[in-house]
């Protein structure tokens, strides 16, 4: 049990850890590349590990240099694959679960089963196994729907695909899976989401278009690509502005954060309710790799509540409790709406978040595809919080410990190792 009081402000300079989506992307690419790729700023955390060891299992090399940047010996886009079978674990990852298949669905011959943990025995995978299914791979869920997962690799055609969840994980896999089907495979979004599979595809020479919410990609042999460079995390770094944002008299300056606009619609929702986040998201003025990347200062504010509306929760999807935190501090109505994809997570974040938030003396209210918070504008009362193995509940509950007015304790802190193994180290070291 770890506890967070309040009485100190946040004060200083902030380097984000390197980001989760984007390293599980970049050792995905460097493993399916024929030449050796250097990734920069690789994050270390347990999920992408997972994604490390995985792929260690498949035939990729990985040789661990200093400062972060990883050296990857990749199997190529075709190879035959060292491993053509066996027991795959992605631990906690829901990237990797949804990622890896795409590219194992185009390798005849292979078969793999894809398990985790607990929580990954949770999470639907029928999602990817359908349109895996039409580009014709063989797979098999439990129950037809969730993990163990098996793909049988097949000679693949390409598809069009429209997604019938807002999901980037979806869409990822199916653009990896397009890469090595006959001809050419688009998917379709309903709204955009996050899109870091499509600018390393570019990165990769891959030939790919998008056309408003349409991607295409053709078959292709190989990947070239040398080096990827990880920009700092947005949702890791939206713990640190939400806390600098609550706790009165906070000052901090995230460096070197993704400012990608596809992950930054927390910052957004977080100003429309009054948050004081000044600097770069609106036109990114540097890139690192092919990132936009910029830098943000943020001051503590008072908030009011807001509505978030279908459109903005992809963009938002991972900081969707933290909106729930702010909403809790803030005078008025917040409503979040067509965020079913919430029930989904490493956790069914609508019923935890609530649940959790409650405890600590919020008015929230659970919805079928989203939550309803009431606040007055004063800080939450505080007690206790249970992450039960969720990283992103337990890092919210050290915010909401420093915000609230008698502290809160966190049980399971150390699921924050999954996406920020430091977190609680760099949330102390700004305390002044
Ligand atoms: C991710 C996409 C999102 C997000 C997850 C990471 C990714 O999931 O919640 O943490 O890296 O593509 P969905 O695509 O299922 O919404």
């Amino acid at each position: 049990m770890t506890i967070f009081e309040p009485g100190r402000p946040l004060q200083g300079d902030y380097l984000p850890p390197p980001d989760k989506s984007i390293s599980h992307r970049a050792a995905l690419f460097g493993a399916m590349a024929d030449e050796p790729v250097v990734v920069r700023n690789y994050l270390d955390s347990r999920d992408t590990r997972s994604t490390l060891e995985t792929l260690l299992k498949l035939g990729a090399a990985v040789d661990e240099e200093t400062g972060g940047s990883l050296l990857l010996r990749g199997v190529g886009l075709h190879a035959p694959l060292e491993a053509t079978g066996g027991l795959l674990d992605v631990g906690n990852s829901g990237t990797l679960m949804r990622l890896l298949p795409g590219w194992l669905a185009g390798q005849p011959g292979g078969v793999w089963t894809l398990d985790g943990d607990e929580s990954i025995r949770r999470r639907p995978v029928d999602r990817i196994a359908e349109p895996l299914r039409a580009l014709g791979a063989r797979v098999e869920a439990t129950e037809g729907r969730l993990p163990p997962f098996t793909v049988h690799g097949a000679e693949l055609e390409g598809i069009a695909y429209e997604l019938p969840v807002p999901s980037a994980q979806v869409k990822s896999c199916v653009l990896l899976a397009g890469m090595l089907a006959a001809g050419s495979t688009t998917v379709v979004e309903r709204s955009q989401s996050r899109d870091h599979t499509e600018r390393l595809l570019r990165r990769a020479r891959v030939p790919f278009e998008r056309d408003g919410l349409r991607s295409t990609v053709s078959q292709v042999d190989e990947l070239e690509l040398e080096e990827i460079v990880v920009p700092g995390d947005p949702s890791s770094a939206a713990f640190i502005v939400a806390a600098a944002t609550l706790v009165q008299g906070s000052r901090v300056v995230v460096r070197d954060v993704g400012l990608n606009w596809t992950r930054t619609g927390f910052f957004r929702i977080a100003q429309r309710m009054g948050a004081v986040i000044l600097g770069d998201l609106e036109e990114p003025n540097t890139t690192s790799g092919d990132e936009p990347v910029g830098e943000l200062d943020v001051a503590s504010a008072p908030l009011e509540g807001t509505e978030v509306t279908p459109d903005e929760v992809p963009l938002a999807i991972d900081e969707l409790t933290l909106v729930a935190l702010l909403a809790a501090f803030a005078d008025g109505e917040t409503v979040v709406r067509g965020a079913g994809e919430l029930r989904f997570k490493e956790s069914n974040r609508i019923v935890a978040v609530v649940e959790r938030l409650r405890a600590l003396g919020a008015e929230i209210e659970e919805t079928a595809d989203g939550f309803a918070v009431c606040g007055d504008g004063a800080p939450l009362p505080g007690g206790t919080i249970d992450s039960r193995g969720d990283h992103r509940l337990a890092m919210l509950g050290a915010v909401a410990g420093l915000a609230s007015t008698g502290g809160v304790e966190v049980v399971g802190m150390d699921a924050a190792a999954v996406s920020y193994p430091g977190f609680e180290r760099d949330l102390r070291a700004l305390l002044r």
